[in-house]
């Protein structure tokens, strides 16, 4: 049986307080095993973020915990914190999040700054990850005048300087044109099957989702059918 990376135990996640509280999450269990793609789906406003930046360690649950590789991450705190998930995620989200007018190269290498590697290392790494994405010659180009594909492209080569054990992307196709997004998806997906990257993607996309291992619902905070490829082929 595989192992899990990530486990999730009764998560619920409220914000506000008060009368202004609402609860987003409302008790989500979910395994994640090594190696798979799991695709997160539901309407707008059913927690499908929500539930993703509490996985990725950037929020805290109200309630419930996470174990990532078996460790409670209730534990972790601070720099020890930031560094589980500095070496252990990429991030693709929608919003590109590049700064506009520093070099693609710069932008790409930004995880690795923040891990302390040496400035020559960085250099050879974010090289390499943009040459996987067939994007070597922009490096030099500031980020802002890049198109759409290529940001996204950039922002993945960033998800993948450090090497991480999952990829979380949110909407990652969502503001593509069909074509690119279809090219976006391909290195998703090859850089699952190819060096066994575990890829969490929410999306609203039903082709996305019918390419990933398994799928989640999500509805009203609660997770109401799982389906995986088996269980679609009974
Ligand atoms: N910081 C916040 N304060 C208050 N409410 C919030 C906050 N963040 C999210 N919410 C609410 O929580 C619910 C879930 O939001 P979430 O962003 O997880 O939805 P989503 O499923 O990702 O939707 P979409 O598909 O539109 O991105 C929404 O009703 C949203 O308005
Ligand atoms: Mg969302």
């Amino acid at each position: 049986m595989a192992t899990n990376v990530i486990s999730a135990h009764g998560l619920r996640k409220s914000y506000g307080r008060g009368a202004n509280r609402f609860d987003a999450l409302k008790g989500v269990d979910l395994d994640i095993a090594e190696g798979e793609s799991l695709a997160i789906i539901g309407k707008s406003g059913s927690g499908k973020s929500t539930l993703m930046h509490l996985l990725a360690l950037m929020d805290e649950p109200t309630e419930g915990r996470i174990e990532l590789g078996g460790t409670d991450t209730r534990a972790l705190k601070g720099r020890t914190l930031n560094k589980a998930r500095n070496q252990t995620f990429g991030f693709v989200f929608q919003q590109f999040f590049l700064t506009p007018d520093q070099s693609v190269l710069e932008n790409v290498v930004l995880p690795l700054k923040i891990a302390g590697v040496r400035r020559s290392e960085r250099r050879r790494r974010g090289l390499a990850a943009l040459e996987q994405l067939d994007m070597g010659d922009k490096a030099k180009n500031k980020a802002v005048n890049l198109s759409g594909g290529q940001k996204q492209r950039a922002v993945i080569a960033r998800a993948l300087v450090n090497d991480p054990r999952i990829i979380f992307a949110d909407e990652p196709t969502g503001n593509l044109d069909t074509a690119t997004g279809a090219v976006v998806e391909d290195i998703l997906f090859a850089l699952n099957r190819e060096h066994g990257i575990t890829l969490v993607i929410v999306t609203h996309d039903e082709e996305l989702a019918a390419r990933c291992d398994r799928r989640i619902h999500i509805r009203d905070g609660l997770v109401v059918e799982a389906a995986d490829r088996e269980e679609v082929a009974a």
